[in-house]
C-alpha cells in the first residue's frame, strides 16, 4: 500500500524527492552549508526550517545531500526520523566530532562508530525487555573503513558513547566507560543507529576527535580544517545511490 504523502513535515520544509538516497548530517547548520557550498556540486537549498539548513547537489556525479541534526538524541530523533519514514531516504552518514577516552584515540584522528552505548532512555519507547546494542551498517561501516584506507587516511573503528550530557555532574565518570573499551563520546549516534534500524535502513556516524578528556590537548583552527578534511573525504568516498 503506497503511503499518503506527508511532506513537508513539521520540521522539514522540503518535498518529496527534493532528498537524495544518502544524506550527510553534520550537528552544525552552517556546516551543513559549508560542506554543501565547498564539496557539493550544484547545490541546491531544500530546507531552512528553524534554520536547520538541508541541501542537495552531487559529487563526483553522484546525488547527495547534506542536512544539519542539531544537537543531542531528542534533535537528531526528528530529523532521521522524518528523513527516513517520510522522505524515502535510505541512509544517513553522521559527521561530527567526539571527546576522546583514551590516550589511543587522539585530537584529530578520524573514526568510524562501530558501536554506540548510551546514558539516555531513548531506547525505552521501543519497551523491549533488555538492553538494545546499537551499531551502525555494516556494509556502510566496511566501504567506509575502505574509503580511508584507499585515501591514506588513518582511520580506526571504535565503540562510543552517545551522551545526554556534555557537562557531567562527574568529571571521573567517563574512566568506568573507558573500562568498557569505550574510546569517545559525543550527543547523536545511539538515536541514529537505533532509528535506521527501526525503519530497516542504513546508518554511520564518521567522527574527528576534537578534544581528549584524558589529556586535555589545545588545538588549532587549521589542525580543525584538516581533520574535517579527512573526515569528510571518507564520508564522501563511501557514498552510494
Ligand atoms: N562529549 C560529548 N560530545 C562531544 C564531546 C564530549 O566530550 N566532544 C565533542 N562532542
Amino acid at each position: 500500500m503506497e503511503m499518503k504523502d506527508a511532506t513537508p513535515t513539521p520540521h522539514i520544509g522540503a518535498k518529496k524527492g527534493d532528498f537524495a538516497p544518502t544524506v550527510l548530517m553534520p550537528g552544525d547548520p552552517l556546516r551543513a552549508k559549508f560542506i554543501a557550498e565547498t564539496f557539493l556540486e550544484n547545490p541546491v537549498l531544500v530546507t531552512s526550517v528553524r534554520n536547520v539548513l538541508g541541501y542537495t547537489g552531487t559529487y563526483q556525479g553522484k546525488r547527495v545531500s547534506v542536512m544539519a541534526s542539531g544537537m543531542g538524541i531528542p534533535s537528531i530523533g526528528i530529523y532521521a526520523t522524518e528523513l527516513f519514514k517520510f522522505y524515502g531516504v535510505e541512509r544517513i552518514i553522521r559527521v561530527g566530532t567526539c571527546g576522546s577516552f583514551r590516550t589511543d584515540v587522539k585530537v584529530f584522528d578520524t573514526v568510524l562508530a562501530g558501536s554506540a552505548s548510551t546514558n539516555s532512555n531513548w531506547a525505552a519507547q521501543y519497551d523491549l525487555r533488555g538492553t538494545y546494542s546499537a551499531a551502525p551498517d555494516f556494509q556502510t561501516l566496511l566501504e567506509a573503513y575502505q574509503t580511508a584506507q584507499r585515501l591514506n587516511i588513518p582511520c580506526k573503528v571504535v565503540d562510543i558513547l552517545s551522551e545526554d550530557n556534555f557537562y557531567s555532574d562527574d568529571p571521573d565518570q567517563f574512566k568506568r566507560w573507558a573500562d568498557m573499551g569505550i574510546a569517545a563520546a559525543e550527543m547523536e549516534s545511539y538515536a541514529l543507529y537505533c532509528i535506521a534500524k527501526r525503519y530497516g535502513k542504513q546508518a554511520l556516524t564518521i567522527l574527528s576527535v576534537s578534544d581528549s578528556l584524558v589529556t586535555h590537548e589545545a588545538t588549532t583552527s587549521e589542525q580543525r580544517v584538516h581533520a574535517f578534511t579527512d573526515m569528510m573525504k571518507v564520508a564522501l568516498g563511501s557514498i552510494r545511490e
